[in-house]
């Protein structure tokens, strides 16, 4: 054969096998959207967000107190801080009585200094040239005026701002400064010196920096709030989890040690301290600076039902399990009931006055609460049936949410579940850390739930990737995608759904995976961000069904998908997994629609890599990419990407 016909026929060999191969390799899959059927309501709460104090996520994290134990009330008081030169930490005459203690700098004129040093979370992050407010009570010995100096050190050692406050007074008495640094900085310190001779005492020292969430002075960390504002959640829970049982009954979660002045708000031990011996934190400690009030406040400002959980009256049942007894349990019920006092009540009320006194005489509408996080056993429903009869009488207006375990399957989870049905609580909170292979295959979970009983909160969840170290990867959370299109399809049975853990510092982490990461100064969102937050903003006003060879989409041919329609804007959402490793050609057949659609908003998370992450260094390796899609004859037609989640807004 001549070698250009060789070539020639090579050619339309390669050319020919190219064709077919893309042709065969990518299947078309019909799906039919009956635009007509506009189902249940999907509830406004839908999709949300957990907090609780685990992985610092509170103090050290979405607070933004920058100093540990400013208030020297730790088990060691000098935790958090290296003292230098004479210093002792006493009790009498405190300026706050329920954190008594204080620290005493004496400098009787030697040669060494007077003062402390407080290392922070992991360090101090600084950034060059904001503004830092710097607060302390103190009082001095005599009449003489003392100096105060601030010092703002970076990881150098080197003083980058530095400030001086004359201090006189024998009465406790606040002083505050201003500090901006001259270096961006990770792991810095403060340190504060008694520069001239004299004695002072110094409690509750403490520096924010100015700019916060809504620049409220002493408020919380902006980015993190910023990054819950951007899910647009429906509802927060707060504030746990296993906190609030406390692995005792006396270290509990107990709300009213947590409003009123912040300084005299009593600190309390962290269970996650030393739940897991080889994530061992000494220095984990609960100052309840981000307490009730705040939770609250925070609901309102992102546009979230709050949602609180309170004790039962059993401690963690995993560790102290600890039991209240039936005739001991009224201050518990107690709580709950001035909880809503405090929330809704009548500047008039004891409770409602105390909201009104910290700034908020509007209620805070709450409108549901909790009674234990994950409970089992016949104590459980012997103590919950005491709430809820106490909270039917005085407040029917209050939906109870009761609990189903700690695992989503099993004799715990049955029983726990028949025994809420005969309470009648209005929701049960299902709680399941599973494997991405749980997650895929769980998208039918409930589509055959009985739906004469409580609704469903799937009040923790999270998929657990135990080949890659749970790490939040992509297959993480293109699992929890697919597993949502189930809680989508089912909002008349789930109501509220919130992702778990949220918050971890990525120095100073108990438990992983978790949705948002952070150091001292920047964030990271994960892929199961983007996945709760393509959610959240797509979430609609009801359910529409979309179907695959007439049959709901859960996974046949690794496709999972779920459609609603938005009254609001008068828009059809569709939200498409494509789980397989070869791309495949969806499309969806709009029927019964009235309108002609020209237009779709695509917003698509994809990875190649099911492993990819994102990281402090590499935030960005995978995000949401935007584009639009031209819709003819009502037919929604794309090639759906391999190992893809899609969300589609058609006009
Ligand atoms: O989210 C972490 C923990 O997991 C929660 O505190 C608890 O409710 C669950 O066991």
């Amino acid at each position: 054969m001549k070698p250009l016909f060789k070539k020639l026929i090579l050619f339309a060999t390669a050319f020919f096998t190219l064709s077919a191969l893309s042709a065969a390799d990518v299947t078309t899959y019909e799906m039919e959207l009956n635009a007509k059927k506009v189902g249940f309501p999907i509830q406004s709460t839908m999709y949300g967000i957990f907090f609780e104090d685990i992985n610092f996520g509170a103090d050290g994290g979405l607070y933004a107190e920058l100093v540990k134990n400013r208030s020297f009330e730790f088990t060691q008081p000098f935790m958090g801080w290296t003292p230098f030169g004479n210093i002792q930490i006493l009790d009498k005459a405190p300026c706050f009585e329920r954190n008594p203690h204080y620290a005493r700098l004496s400098n009787h004129g030697e040669l060494t200094r007077t003062g402390l040093d407080n290392e922070g979370f992991k360090g101090i992050g600084f950034k060059k040239g904001e503004t830092y407010n710097f607060s302390t009570y103190v009082r001095t010995e005599s009449d003489k005026a003392l100096k105060l100096r601030i010092e703002l050190i970076d990881s150098q050692n080197d003083i980058v701002a530095t400030k001086e406050i004359e201090v006189t007074g024998k009465d406790w008495h606040k002083v505050s400064e201003t500090l901006k640094p001259s270096v961006d900085d990770l792991h810095g310190r403060i340190r504060v010196i008694l520069v001239n001779q004299g004695i002072m005492d110094m409690d509750h020292i403490s520096l924010f920096p100015a700019k916060t969430w809504k620049d409220r002075p002493a408020g919380l960390r902006a980015d993190l709030a910023q990054a819950l504002n951007d899910l647009k959640p429906g509802v927060f829970r707060f504030p746990g989890g296993c906190i609030v049982e406390g692995t005792t009954l006396a270290t509990r979660y107990q709300w009213k040690n947590t409003i009123g002045q912040v300084e005299n708000r009593p600190i309390n031990i962290n269970r996650w301290n030393y739940t897991f011996p080889h994530k061992f934190f000494p220095d984990y400690y609960q100052s309840y600076g981000l307490g009730f009030f705040e939770f609250f406040q925070l609901s309102e400002d992102i546009g979230s039902e709050p949602l609180p959980v309170l004790s039962c009256g059993l401690s963690c049942q995993f560790e102290g399990n600890q039991c209240v007894a039936l005739d001991s349990i009224a201050p518990y019920v107690q709580d709950a009931l001035d909880l809503i006092e405090f929330a809704n009540g009548d500047v008039t009320t004891v409770w409602g006055k105390k909201r009104a006194e910290m700034g908020h005489p509007a209620p805070f509408h709450l409108k549901m609460m909790a009674i234990g996080n994950e409970q089992w056993g016949t104590v459980y429903p012997e103590r919950l049936k005491l709430f809820v009869s106490a909270l039917r009488k005085q407040h029917p207006e209050i939906k109870i949410i009761g609990s189903a375990g700690p695992s989503p399957d099993g004799d715990k989870f049955d029983t726990a579940w028949k025994e809420m049905k005969a309470i009648k609580t209005d929701l049960v909170d299902e709680h399941y850390y599973c494997s991405p292979e749980w997650f895929f295959s769980n998208a039918k979970r409930y589509d055959n739930y009985d739906r004469k009983g409580p609704k469903v909160f799937a009040g923790e969840y999270a998929s657990h990737d135990k080949t890659a170290k749970k790490d939040n990867n992509f297959l993480s959370a293109l699992s929890e995608a697919a597993f949502m299109t189930g809680l989508e399809r089912n909002a008349d049975m789930v109501q509220l759904a919130t992702y778990a853990p949220l918050f971890a510092h990525v120095d100073a982490w108990q438990w992983n995976p978790d949705l948002i990461w952070f150091d001292n100064v920047s964030i990271v969102k994960t892929p199961n961000y983007y996945v709760q937050q393509m959610y959240g903003l797509n979430k609609g006003t009801n359910i529409l069904p979309l179907t695959l060879n007439k049959e709901t989409i859960t996974g046949q041919e690794k496709l999972y998908g779920t459609a609603c329609f938005d009254s609001k804007n008068s828009e059809i959402i569709v939200k498409i997994v494509n789980s397989d490793t070869e791309a495949k050609t969806i499309k969806v057949k709009i029927t019964n629609y009235k309108m002609k659609l020209t237009t779709g908003d695509v917003t698509l998370l994809q990875a190649d890599d099911l492993k990819v992450k994102n990281e402090i260094a590499h935030p960005e390796n995978i995000v949401p990419q935007k584009s639009t899609i031209e819709i003819k004859d009502n037919v929604i037609e794309f090639t759906a990407k391999k190992q893809s989640f899609y969300v589609i807004r058609v006009r």
